[in-house]
């Protein structure tokens, strides 16, 4: 039996605009997926989740990389919907780890615990993906390093979001710490811890429809093909600014970046309500984080105020603080 975990994430600056070549740097949170693996006798997959929905489910079903829907009988009633995307990551995962260790007809017992909320922009499948390609490849004996490790999880979003994913989310849940992502070049950056506080609307995002929304109005206007390089322009000062240790200016790059991004569509009211009670709150900067539509805003500010005001907005149903967090996927202690 083998237990790996991995961070989520935030994009501090550059989210959508990193879809068209401009570089994004996000940040590992100290929110984590917890995978553990156990290797079976037989070739199928058994998957539990307690925090993949909110009710929490099994299913088991056919593996050996063929995902065989027809298997599948969950042991109890979910959406469809939610039992295929939560099984197609899974099951890419474990492709990956069987690929990697050569040993094609492994099956396993999977047991999913994660504290990151699903599809709120927060990074919560790469973290699985990244720990479970980390846990079931050791139980299987080989050890991944980080790079290799990010390039499997990347591939298996790759193919579960049909090509509509950036490196950004699972190299930083791999390495760990504050990354920058610019097409397939990623390498880690120096950065000051940040004193990140959260903020969730309890809801998610059509990462597929947001994303196909801005390159339609990047197709359209000129203008909108100038926004997003816009946000390539506050990536490149961003991380400056990081590297300087200037937080206050970090700060301000992110409340420039939400507001290109909203600009470009993808943020809600909640977000906006979000982003504006911790403005008002003296945060150092706001802004939504990941595809947008609904989920979760990230702001900065080392005190208490942004947290407080946080909790009295109407929209935000849940906050928390995070810190940046340096460590990757790494092994757990048995549960
Ligand atoms: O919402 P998330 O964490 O899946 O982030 C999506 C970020 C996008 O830039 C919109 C798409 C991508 O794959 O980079």
């Amino acid at each position: 039996m083998q237990t790996s975990s991995a961070p989520g994430k935030v994009y501090l600056f550059g989210e959508h605009a990193v879809v068209y070549g401009e570089p994004a740097i996000p940040c590992t949170i100290e929110r984590r997926a917890t995978v553990t693996v156990e290797q079976r006798s037989d070739d199928r997959l058994r998957v539990e989740a307690s925090d993949l929905s909110l009710e929490g489910f099994a299913v088991e079903y056919g593996g050996n990389g063929s995902g065989g829907k027809s298997e599948r009988s969950p042991d109890i009633d979910v959406p469809e919907s939610l039992l295929e995307a939560a099984t197609g990551y899974i099951d890419g995962a474990i492709s990956q780890a069987r690929e990697a260790a050569r040993v094609p007809e492994a099956g396993f017992e999977v047991s999913i615990d994660s504290e990151i909320p699903l599809g709120a922009g927060l990074g919560s499948s790469a973290a699985v993906v990244v720990a479970t390609i980390d846990a079931a490849s050791r139980e299987l004996g080989t050890k991944l390093e980080p790079r290799a490790l990010a390039e499997r999880a990347y591939q298996v979003e790759y193919e579960v979001q049909d090509g509509q994913a950036s490196r950004a989310d699972t190299f930083c849940s791999a390495t760990g710490g504050a990354v920058r992502v610019e097409g397939s070049e990623c390498r880690p950056i120096d950065a000051p811890n940040l004193p990140f506080v959260i903020g969730y609307d309890g809801g998610t995002g059509d990462t597929a429809d947001l994303v196909s929304g801005v390159r339609e109005l990047r197709e359209q206007y000129s203008f909108a093909a100038d926004t997003v390089g816009a946000i390539g322009d506050i990536v490149r000062e961003g991380e400056r600014a990081l590297e300087a240790g200037e937080i206050e200016q970090v700060g301000e790059l992110m409340n420039f970046d939400h507001g290109l991004l909203a600009a470009l569509g993808v943020s809600a009211r909640s977000l906006d309500a979000m982003v504006w009670a911790a403005r008002d709150a003296g945060a150092l900067g706001a802004k939504l984080t990941g595809a947008g539509g609904g989920g979760c805003i990230v702001a900065l500010d080392p005190g208490e105020e942004t947290s407080q005001a946080l909790r009295y907005t109407v929209d935000c149903v849940e906050t928390f603080r995070a810190e940046l967090d340096a460590e990757g996927a790494r092994q757990e202690d048995r549960p």
